[in-house]
C-alpha cells in the first residue's frame, strides 16, 4: 500500500469518527456541561484509539455500525481521561491540543463532571436503544472490554501507580506496567473492540497476533510520548512540554535515556509487524501495520 493510500485511508476514517463524535455528543446539558463535554472531545486529537478500532474491525470484515460505535465510545474515554490527567489533583496542566485545558477554561468542578458524564456516554453509547443490527452479544462484549480498559486494571489502575511513583525510581519492570495499564490498556483495548465486532469466530493464531500488536503498540506508544516529553517544544506537542522532568516522573526517558528510549520504540513497532504478520493479518490492505508506524514515528 502506498503512503498515499493510507493517507486516503485516513483521512476517510478521522472523517467518519470526527462527525460521528460531533453527533454523538449532547446538544444539551444542565449547566453547559454539553459545552465542556464538547470541548474536551472536539479539539484536534489524533485520533489514533478510533483508527485502530476502525482498521482491526476492517481486517477482520467485522460490523462497520458496532466498529464505528466502538471507535466513538473508546476516544470518548480517552477524552475524558485526558481532562482528568489534566486537573491540579493530576498532573496540574494548562494546555492541551493546543488549547486551555478544560478546568482553565471551565473550572474544575465542570472538567471533573464533564469527565463523568463522558465516562457514562461512552457506555451509552455501545448501547444503543435502537440497537441498528448490532447483537444484544456484541454489545455487552463490547462493553466489558472497554471497562475493562479504562477501568482499575487499565487506565484508572495506570493513573493511580503514576501518581504514587511521583519522586520514586521504578525499576524497567515497573515503568513497563505502569505504562501498559495507563497508556497500552486503552490502546489494547482498541483493538480488542475491532476484533470483537468481527461477525465470524477469529481464529486462535489471529486472535493471538492481535493481542500480540495491541501490547506492543500499547506500551510504544507511551514511550514515544515520553520521549516527545523531553525533545519537542510545547507548540508542536499542543501540550506542555518538559512536565515529566518538572514533576519528577519516573519515564523511559529517565530510567533508560534517550537513545536507549528511542531503540525500545523501534523494538516494539517490529515485534508489532512480527505479530501481524505471524498472524497473516491485513497483509493486502496493510492498513494495521502503517498505523504502527505513524504511532511509532510521529511528531506530537
Ligand atoms: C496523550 O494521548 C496521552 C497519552 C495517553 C500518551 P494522545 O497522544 O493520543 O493525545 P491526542 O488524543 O492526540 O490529543
Ligand atoms: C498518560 O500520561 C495520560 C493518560 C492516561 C490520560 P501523560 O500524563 O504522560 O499524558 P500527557 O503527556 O499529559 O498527554
Ligand atoms: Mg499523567
Ligand atoms: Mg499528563
Ligand atoms: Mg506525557
Amino acid at each position: 500500500m502506498s503512503v498515499q493510500d493510507f493517507d486516503a485511508w485516513l483521512a476517510t476514517r478521522c472523517a467518519h469518527v470526527e462527525q460521528a463524535l460531533a453527533d454523538s455528543l449532547p446538544a444539551d446539558a444542565p449547566a453547559g456541561l454539553c459545552d465542556v463535554m464538547r470541548y474536551a472531545v472536539l479539539g484536534e486529537g489524533k485520533r489514533l484509539r478510533p483508527l485502530l478500532v476502525l482498521a482491526t474491525a476492517e481486517a477482520l470484515g467485522g460490523l462497520p455500525d458496532a466498529a464505528l460505535r466502538a471507535a466513538c465510545a473508546v476516544e470518548i474515554i480517552h477524552a475524558y481521561s485526558l481532562v482528568h490527567d489534566d486537573l491540579p489533583c493530576m498532573d496540574d496542566d494548562v494546555l492541551r491540543r493546543g488549547q486551555a485545558t478544560a478546568h482553565v477554561k471551565f473550572g474544575e468542578a465542570r472538567a471533573l463532571l464533564a469527565g463523568d458524564a463522558l465516562q457514562a456516554l461512552a457506555f451509552e453509547l455501545l448501547t444503543p436503544a435502537e440497537a441498528g443490527g448490532v447483537p444484544a452479544a456484541m454489545q455487552a462484549g463490547l462493553c466489558r472490554l472497554l471497562a475493562q480498559a479504562a477501568g482499575a486494571a487499565g487506565m484508572a489502575g495506570g493513573q493511580a501507580i503514576d501518581l504514587a511513583s511521583v519522586g520514586r525510581r521504578l525499576d524497567v519492570t515497573q515503568l513497563r506496567h505502569m505504562h501498559q495499564l495507563k497508556t497500552g490498556a486503552l490502546l489494547l483495548g482498541s483493538v480488542r473492540l475491532g476484533r470483537a465486532c468481527a461477525l465470524q469466530p477469529v481464529s486462535a493464531p489471529v486472535w493471538q497476533a492481535l493481542d500480540n500488536y495491541g501490547t506492543a503498540i500499547g506500551l510504544a506508544y507511551q514511550v514515544v510520548d515520553d520521549i516527545l516529553d523531553a525533545t519537542v517544544a510545547s507548540e508542536q506537542l499542543g501540550k506542555t512540554a518538559g512536565k515529566d522532568a518538572a514533576q519528577d516522573k519516573p519515564t523511559y526517558v529517565s530510567l533508560l535515556g534517550l537513545a536507549e528510549a528511542r531503540a525500545l520504540a523501534q523494538r516494539l513497532r517490529d515485534q508489532a509487524l512480527q505479530a501481524l504478520d505471524e498472524g497473516g493479518i491485513n497483509r493486502e490492505s496493510g492498513h494495521l501495520h502503517a498505523l504502527a508506524d505513524r504511532l511509532i514515528h510521529r511528531n506530537n
